[in-house]
Parts: C-alpha cells; sequence; structure tokens
C-alpha cells in the first residue's frame, strides 16, 4: 500500500492558458474572465491566467492584458503567466501578477519548433527576466522533460543538468512538464525522485498530459517521488500547439476526485469544479475529456429500473 503524505496536494489550474492556447477556437474575453473568477474561488492554490507570447503565434491568448486586467483575485491563489522571452516580462510587469512562468524545452528542437530559439538562447532571456522581474517570483518549466515529440528519449541526466542551470540563473520553483504525455509511472517516479534528492531545496510542480491516459497514474507516481504540486485542467482541455500530437493535460476534477477518494489532502471543491467544467464545455459547444464528471462521484449511485425491480421479485 502507498503512503498517502500527510501535506496537503496543491493543485494549480493551467486549463486557462495551456487549454485555451489551442482550443480551435476564440474563447470570448468575458467568458475566460468569468471562468478565472470561478476558478479562484474553488480551493486551486496557483491559476496560470494567460500566456504573453507573440499574438502571431498564439492568437487565442492575445487578449492577455484584457483577462488579468479584469479578474478578481482572491487572497492564497497565486496568479501566473507563461512567458518565453523578454518582452513577455516587459507585458507581465505592466500588469498585477505573482509570477512568471518562464519555459524552455529540454529538446532543443522542440524548443525550436516553439520558441524559435535554441535552449541556450531561452536559458540567456531567463537571466536577463530573473535580473529585471522586480517583485515577481520566477517558475521555470522544462517542457518535454519525458520524451519529444520530434526526436523521442531525453535522458533523464539532461533534464537534472538543466533544472541546476535554471537554478543558476535564479528562477524560485520548478516545473517538470510531460508536455506530449509519453511518461510512465515507474519514468515519473524516477526522475521527480531524482531531482527531490538532488535540489531538496526547490518546490517542483508536475505538469501532466494524459495524452496516453496515465495522468493520473503518472500525477500519483510524482506524489510518491516526493512531488507535492499538481498542474491540471479544468474539463481536461490543452496541448501544445507546437507539438504534435499532443492532446489535454490531466483533467483538474478528475485528478480531485482521484486524490480525494484515495485518501490524499487537496483542499479543492469537487463539485465547483464539475460546475465550471460544464460552462466551459457549453462555451466550447463540444465534450471535453473529463471522466468523472459524465460518470458520477465513486458514490454516486443510480435507482433500479422498475422493469427490473419486477423481474428480480424486488418490491
Ligand atoms: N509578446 C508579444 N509579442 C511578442 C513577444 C511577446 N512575448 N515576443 C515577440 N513578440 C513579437 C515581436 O514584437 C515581433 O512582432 P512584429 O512582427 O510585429 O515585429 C514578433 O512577435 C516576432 O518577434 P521575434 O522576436 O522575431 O519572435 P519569433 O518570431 O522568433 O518568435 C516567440 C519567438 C517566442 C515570440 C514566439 O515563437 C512565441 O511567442 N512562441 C510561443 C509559443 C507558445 O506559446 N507555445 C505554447 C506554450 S509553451
Ligand atoms: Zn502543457
Amino acid at each position: 500500500m502507498r503512503d498517502v503524505p500527510s501535506e496537503v496536494i496543491r493543485i494549480q489550474e493551467v486549463g486557462m492558458r495551456d487549454g485555451l492556447q489551442s482550443a480551435g477556437q476564440f474563447v470570448e474575453t468575458a467568458d475566460k474572465i468569468q471562468l478565472l473568477n470561478q476558478l479562484s474561488k474553488t480551493g486551486l492554490s496557483k491559476i496560470e491566467v494567460t500566456s504573453f507570447v507573440s499574438p502571431k503565434a498564439v492568437p487565442l491568448l492575445a487578449d492577455a492584458e484584457a483577462v488579468l486586467d479584469a479578474i478578481e483575485r482572491v487572497p492564497g491563489v497565486i496568479y501566473s503567466a507563461l512567458i518565453p522571452n523578454i518582452r513577455g516580462l516587459e507585458r507581465a510587469l505592466a500588469v498585477d501578477l505573482d509570477e512568471v512562468n518562464v519555459v524552455m524545452s529540454v529538446s532543443n528542437a522542440h524548443n525550436m519548433a516553439n520558441l524559435r530559439m535554441t535552449c541556450d538562447d531561452s536559458l540567456d532571456q531567463f537571466r536577463e527576466i530573473c535580473t529585471n522581474r522586480g517583485s515577481l517570483s520566477v517558475n521555470g518549466t522544462l517542457a518535454t522533460a519525458f520524451g519529444c515529440p520530434f526526436v523521442g528519449s531525453v535522458d533523464p541526466s539532461m533534464v537534472l543538468e538543466w533544472a541546476k542551470r535554471y537554478l543558476d540563473v535564479g528562477i524560485d520553483s520548478l516545473t517538470l512538464a510531460d508536455t506530449v504525455g509519453t511518461a510512465t509511472p515507474h519514468q515519473i517516479f524516477g526522475l521527480c525522485k531524482a531531482i527531490v534528492d538532488e535540489l531538496p531545496e526547490i518546490e517542483i510542480t508536475l505538469h501532466l498530459h494524459n495524452t496516453r491516459g496515465l495522468g493520473i497514474a503518472n500525477a500519483l507516481a510524482g506524489i510518491d517521488a516526493g512531488i507535492r504540486h499538481l498542474d491540471a485542467s479544468i474539463g481536461g482541455i490543452g496541448g501544445c500547439p507546437y507539438a504534435p500530437g499532443a492532446t489535454g493535460n490531466v483533467c483538474t476534477e478528475d485528478l480531485v476526485h482521484a486524490l480525494i477518494f484515495d485518501g490524499y489532502r487537496c483542499d479543492v471543491h469537487l463539485d465547483a469544479l464539475f460546475e465550471i467544467a460544464l460552462q466551459l464545455e457549453g462555451i466550447l459547444c463540444n465534450p471535453l475529456p473529463g471522466l468523472v464528471r459524465q460518470a458520477g462521484t465513486k458514490l454516486t449511485t443510480h435507482p433500479m429500473s422498475d422493469d427490473l425491480r419486477c423481474r428480480l421479485g424486488i418490491p
């Protein structure tokens, strides 16, 4: 039997960035604001609100400033935005934000495809970002940490190496991202344990995609390895527009359901998440990948039909 940690597992919502950046349609700014305001009140510890990237690269998030100007802040929630470069920092410094999430891929091929620069060039930008961040925290994401859509396997020692380089340039916290959902639970456990053991002072988040159905198994493997922060997206939406085959993140409500019913502490209101996922489904006019909302929770029961009762002789 696996040990359940006494600490709260922090759930961090990325659907409004990772999900909506590739939703296939522009979600109106007012809808984004309403969804974010509701998400803020569910017990999630961090919300990645949007990204400050080139609007030509990601037109679906071109309204980043308008969204950040309008959302209500709930005390205790960390509001974050993804940035790829100095221009992104300049935009982030002009709004009310707690954190910027700098991102680069461990795989040079994916970094070129996604950000049009080498990993070394990304790191140079991040050094400058850390120097000029003002009061912003800087989280550093290592994308394709468990596999790359272009070159396949990624050497775990390279991930550790890049994590150390991130620390050297001054990031405050680290995210390991399975960008295209290729990781398996033993792989997650091995790499997370190695990095937790080697860099015990840094807070590490696991960012998982459920592309091959292993999202929640991988999240539990990460917790076993000492991870206490998990990214997830409402309804299970998501996918990197510059990673072929990438689909949704691990679904927030499915993850929260798994944690609650398996005895973990996560302090997120499941029913409120169901409500928000339902609204999002209406906005996107498409069924969302999340499973528990459709199946009902572990406690859901169904009344027996009169016909069946009659056939079984049950009054
Ligand atoms: N915000 C807004 N505009 C930006 C920007 C930013 N952070 N960074 C660059 N731009 C603009 C430039 O001003 C320039 O505008 P112009 O054509 O009107 O002069 C244009 O984008 C191109 O700038 P350049 O520096 O040459 O960038 P590039 O074409 O080499 O692209 C990135 C590099 C990083 C800006 C771009 O690839 C990008 O935004 N990628 C993000 C991808 C993403 O979000 N992926 C999913 C999340 S991991
Ligand atoms: Zn992602």
